[in-house]
């Protein structure tokens, strides 16, 4: 393996080069990285008509002593349905509730995850007209476990009108399967509407699950892509995610049904906090918007203005002035600041639709005239744009078996060189090979990303899809990380994007493999500055796609400078089954292990692992 390390002939890799792609699939987000722990806090998911499903809320009592139904009293406008409680039974006496009393709960996503010593802010909106004892309480999913308790009292007239109640609830255990519980021993009618229940310690206070949260900081993404995929569109337009029903007060915000991967969401996380989660993790925000799409059907361009008028507010509401219409409402929302939004994607991959084309270059010209520095990007390949159908970038998503993936790292070699570049927003190694997530499938895509490296002059950004599977409820597999109520692991592509965290803005050397009867290595060659310890790297990545362990001799030459041995670090990701996955059980099995590399130097002999991913960090 020889690589050219002279400045001279290295070429910069796009800045933005590799990031992230957040679509609300899986309960990625819902009972994911937003960490609201109530499922359906508004009681809207049962949809407008009363009476509604509930679920997954559940009754504690009988029919004897307490009736809940939904009706239409909320005081929140934009979500009208409310749950009206009635109960039956007293404190004492012959007509006795039972003992804890009756009530309500909600087992959030499939338990939630309540710590000791950790505090829970509740907060719901409640009404009666009657004197109130209320107790909010976190208890085991069977209810016999009180972990967290308090009593809301009040007189006739305290609650007569919709009042909002907040209180903390400090956990005295530990238990990943525990509930809220709203319960009584008093008769009398009580409403509920909103209710909240939110851990008080959320990755840097702004409601994201911190250990899920952590996981995709440590990736150092460069851009965040939100919020879909299938899920900007929905199978029908009525269940499209609208970013202006997501914004404001959250308890005002509708909810809507993610019919794309089937399953409601409260829109906690919304326009709003994906703009906050790219901030916060340092990443440029990309916006899929609806552009008029779903899966099944299409706005004509006749009628397509409205849709557009919706984006430009969109943008507003990122950008805009607090004086404008909509920054005024981001600006109430405690960020004044503009956000850095300037990549917007028209739609997800719906070129083929017939309106397609003609309704992008609406959106196209409205974006420009009041945002001409937002990079738009078409869902059309190369060959559909041009002057007359212009694009900033084209979206590519490409899913496909390991062996086609570990192919494709040659997919760019013949691209023009000019022209509109690549945003490969989607890819992943798919079907039996990839399983939940396995080794072969993890080096297929590193091949594949090392080629979108040696290919960045005509390729600027790159994701991989999905990022979160929440394994109570896979709706797509494989996924970069799973989770439930409490833990989370990475699966091998999970790590293997570690490998690629320092490769944008870094610059890319010529690297050339001389094997004879051997077409299973695929390697890139980079220098970057760590500004952690203010060093210089050259790291060279070789994936092995083959059965053969591989002697290779590294050959540096160009460089100005000798390259260290201490500190010099060999990376690989390897296993003993190239099929071998990640579990909670065993959430280690597949990931990188480090080692020094006693040898550093400009020429070194070096061992390929079978079915690997290496990385040689010389330091310089
Ligand atoms: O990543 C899963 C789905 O695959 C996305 O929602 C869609 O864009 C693609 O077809």
């Amino acid at each position: 393996l020889s690589v050219d390390a002279s400045p001279q002939n290295a070429q910069v890799i796009p800045g933005n080069m590799f990031g992230i792609f957040f679509e609300e699939i899986n309960h990625a987000g819902a009972g994911g990285l937003w960490a609201e722990l109530v499922s359906n806090r508004g009681f809207e998911a049962g949809g407008p008509n009363t009476p509604s499903n509930i679920d997954p809320w559940l009754i504690i009592g009988d029919e004897s002593n307490i009736i809940v139904a939904t009706d239409r009293s909320s005081c929140f406008a934009g979500n009208p349905i409310a749950l009206r409680m009635e109960v039956h039974c007293e404190t004492t006496g012959t007509n006795a509730c039972p003992s804890g009393g009756v009530g309500i709960y909600n087992p959030g996503y499939w338990g939630m995850n309540i710590e000791r010593r950790k505090v829970y802010r509740a907060t719901m909106y409640i009404k009666s007209s009657e004197s109130v004892e209320l107790t909010v309480s976190l208890t085991s999913s069977d209810g016999l476990q009180n972990l967290a308790s308090h009593t809301i009292t009040g007189d006739k007239e305290d609650f007569v009108e919709w009042t909002k109640v907040e209180l903390d609830l400090e956990s005295i255990g530990r238990n990943t399967n525990s509930r809220l519980q709203l319960t009584t021993t008093k008769s009398g009618i009580i409403w509920f509407d909103q209710v909240s229940l939110m851990p008080s310690d959320t990755y840097m206070g702004h409601g994201f699950r911190k250990d899920l949260a952590f996981m995709l900081a440590n990736l150092k993404p460069r851009f965040l892509k939100f919020p879909g995929g299938n899920y900007v569109m929905g199978n029908y337009l009525v269940n499209a995610f609208r970013w202006s029903e997501t914004v404001g007060p959250w308890e005002e915000r509708p909810g809507h049904f993610n019919d794309a991967w089937a399953y409601w969401t409260d829109d906690g996380l919304g326009f709003f906090e994906f703009l906050q989660l790219a901030e916060d993790l340092g990443a440029c925000p990309v916006w899929v918007v609806n552009d008029g799409a779903s899966l099944n059907e299409e706005v004509p361009t006749a009628t397509i203005a409205a849709f557009v008028k919706d984006v430009v507010n969109g943008i507003e509401f990122a950008r805009g002035d607090p004086q404008t219409a909509w920054g005024s409402v981001r600006a109430a929302m405690g960020h004044p600041e503009p956000f850095q939004l300037y990549y917007v994607s028209i739609g997800n991959q719906e070129c083929s639709k017939y309106y397609y084309k003609d309704n992008y270059m609406k959106f196209y010209s409205a974006i420009k005239a009041s945002y001409p520095d937002i990079t738009i990007i078409s869902s059309c390949d190369r060959s559909a744009i041009s002057p007359v159908n212009p694009a900033d970038l084209y979206d590519v998503h490409v899913y496909t078996s390991s062996g086609d993936m570990f192919s494709r790292s040659r997919m760019f070699d013949n691209t023009v060189r000019s022209g509109p570049k690549a945003i490969v927003s989607e890819y992943a190694v798919t079907g039996n090979d990839a399983g939940r997530g396995t080794l072969i499938a993890a080096l297929a895509e590193a091949a594949f990303l090392i080629g979108l490296e040696r290919n960045s002059d005509v390729v600027e950004m790159a994701s991989c899809a999905p990022l979160f599977v929440n394994d109570n409820d896979r709706r797509w597999n494989p996924d970069a990380i799973v989770f439930n109520s409490w833990q989370h692991y990475g699966c091998p592509n999970y790590w293997m994007l570690h490998f690629f965290k320092d490769s944008s803005g870094a610059a890319l050397h010529p690297s050339t493999i001389q094997l004879s009867n051997y077409d299973q290595l695929v390697t890139s060659a980079i220098t970057w500055n760590n500004s952690q310890d203010g060093n210089t790297y050259l790291k060279i990545k070789v994936v092995n796609f083959g059965s053969k362990a591989v002697n290779l001799n590294i050959s540096v030459t160009g460089l100005e400078t000798d390259i260290q041995t201490f500190g010099s670090i060999k990376t690989v990701l390897t296993s003993g089954w190239l099929r071998d996955e990640n579990s909670f059980q065993q959430p280690d099995k597949v990931v990188p292990a480090a080692s020094p590399i006693t040898n550093a130097g400009k020429q070194m002999g070096v061992v390929l692992d079978s079915y690997s991913l290496t990385s040689f960090d010389l330091l310089l």
